[in-house]
């Protein structure tokens, strides 16, 4: 049994690389423009009220801009969604040039193309080491059934077979 200690970042590292997950997107409406932010972290976590989760490192430029806002979309990306991954994975600058969207009802950005979205507002923002969670209420939400998703694992973008 390894204990706590041998746990180093970067066996962590090299042991979550074989964890796969999907690709979102969290994406808001500032008053000065979209912002945005990629990430694999996204959850289902409640029914019964509806809510979903994701972490945000504490190091993220854009989650200190957007937690102001209260309100967010959470955009699953489709298996096309490779370069839209990669574009809102970059820290800072303006990461919608190109992307087309247009506001949830709650007025977020839904991304062209999404596979599915959430159209959220912050329940709670919660201390989880060097990352946070951000519980979410869920109020309107939709997916392309046919879609499939972008897949993220081994550090590279893969598809379902
Ligand atoms: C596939 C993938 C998954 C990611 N998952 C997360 C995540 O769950 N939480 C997070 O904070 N960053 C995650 N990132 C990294 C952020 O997208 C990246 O740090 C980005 O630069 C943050 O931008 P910001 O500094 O503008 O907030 C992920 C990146 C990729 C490519």
């Amino acid at each position: 049994m390894t204990t706590a200690a041998g746990v180093t970042p970067d066996r962590f590292r090299h042991v979550m690389r074989h964890v796969p997950t999907g690709v979102a997107v969290v994406s808001a409406a500032s008053p000065e423009g979209p912002l945005g932010l990629a990430v694999g972290s996204f959850v289902s976590v409640s029914l019964e009220p509806p809510l979903v989760g994701f972490f945000v490192a504490r190091t993220s430029s854009t989650w200190p801009r957007i937690e102001p806002l209260g309100r967010f979309c959470v955009n699953v990306l489709g298996e096309e969604g490779e370069d839209v991954s990669r574009a809102f994975a970059v820290s800072g600058g303006n990461k919608f040039g190109g992307v087309r969207w247009e506001p949830s009802p709650l007025g977020s950005p839904v991304l062209d193309g999404a596979l599915a979205w959430f159209d959220c507002t912050t329940h709670s923002v919660t201390d989880a080491g060097d990352h946070v969670f951000v519980l979410a209420d869920v109020h309107e939400l939709s997916v392309r059934p046919a879609g499939r998703p972008l897949i993220f694992c081994h550090g590279t973008y893969q598809r379902l077979s």
